[in-house]
C-alpha cells in the first residue's frame, strides 16, 4: 500500500495575516515525493490563507469544530462553516481540547462524522500521557482511545490518525524511535482489523516536538506516513526541512 505523506501544521493559537507569505512559499521538496502540505491556522486565517496559497501546493484545515451542524451554540463553528471558508480538513480531538475543553472519545468521535457530513477530512488525534507511557498497558490505552475515538465507515480518503503522546507536545521531548514503531504498527494492525484493505489506506501521523533535527529519523519508521507539526510549523525555514525530510523518506 502506497500512502501520500502528509505534513499538517497545528498552528494552535498563533499566527498572523503576515505569515501567510511564508505559508505559500512552502514547496515539495527537491528530493523524493512531494508530500501533501496542510497548514491548519487558527479559524479566522482560514480564509485569508486559502487565498494566499490558492496558486500553490499548500492546502489549509481547521484545528477544530462543533459536533452539530448548527444551533446555539455562541462562538463555535460547524464543519461545513469551515468548509465554506476553505478549510480541507479538520483536526479533532486535539489533547490540548481534550483537557482544555473536556472533550471525551465520544465527542471526538461526534466532530469526526461532522466532519465527514461536510466533506472534509478528520485528522483525528490520541495519544498517552506521561504517567500512562510508564505503564506496562500502555499500547492497550492507546488502541482503547483509538477504538472509542475513531468512528465507523473510516477510509483512507476520510480519517487521518495522529499519534501525538501528551508529554511529547511542546516539550522537545521526543519517544525513541523504537517507541514510535511499536506503537504506529500497532495502530494500524488495529485500524486493518477493523478496517480491512481500508485501515491500510488510512494514514497514520506522529506528532509531538518534531524539529527539523529530529524528522528524518522519525520518518524511518514504515507506519509513519507523516507529522503534525505544532511550534515548529509556525516558520518556513522550520517547517520547509521537515516537509524536506519526508518527502526524502
Ligand atoms: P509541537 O505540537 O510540535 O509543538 O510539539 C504538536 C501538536 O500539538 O500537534
Amino acid at each position: 500500500m502506497t500512502r501520500r505523506k502528509l505534513a499538517a501544521g497545528n498552528w494552535k493559537m498563533n499566527g498572523t495575516a503576515e505569515m501567510l507569505t511564508e505559508v505559500a512559499q512552502l514547496t515539495g521538496g527537491t528530493v523524493g515525493t512531494p508530500p501533501q502540505i496542510l497548514i491548519c491556522p487558527p479559524s479566522t486565517l482560514i480564509a485569508p490563507a486559502v487565498e494566499a496559497t490558492a496558486m500553490t501546493g499548500v492546502e489549509i484545515g481547521a484545528q477544530d469544530c462543533h459536533a452539530q451542524p448548527n444551533g446555539a451554540y455562541t462562538g463555535d463553528l460547524s464543519a461545513d462553516m469551515l468548509k465554506t471558508a476553505g478549510a480541507r480538513a479538520v483536526i479533532v480531538g486535539h489533547s490540548e481540547r481534550r483537557a482544555g475543553h473536556h472533550e471525551s472519545n465520544a465527542d471526538v468521535r461526534a466532530k469526526a462524522e461532522a466532519t465527514w457530513a461536510a466533506g472534509l477530512v478528520a485528522i483525528l488525534c490520541i495519544g498517552e500521557s506521561a504517567a500512562e507511557r510508564d505503564r506496562a498497558d500502555v499500547l492497550d490505552i492507546i488502541a482503547a482511545q483509538l477504538d472509542a475515538s475513531v468512528p465507523d465507515g473510516a477510509t483512507g480518503a476520510t480519517l487521518v490518525v495522529a499519534y501525538e503522546p501528551i508529554w511529547a507536545i511542546g516539550t522537545g521531548k521526543v519517544p525513541t524511535l523504537g517507541q514510535i514503531i511499536e506503537t504506529h504498527d500497532m495502530l494500524r494492525a488495529r485500524l486493518v482489523a477493523r478496517f480491512d484493505a481500508e485501515g491500510d489506506a488510512i494514514r497514520l501521523l506522529y506528532g509531538g516536538s518534531v524539529k527539523p533535527s529530529n524528522a528524518a529519523e522519525i520518518f524511518q519508521a514504515e507506519n509513519v506516513d507523516g507529522a503534525l507539526v505544532g511550534g515548529a510549523s509556525l516558520k518556513a525555514a522550520d517547517f520547509q526541512p521537515i516537509i524536506d525530510a519526508l518527502a526524502a523518506s
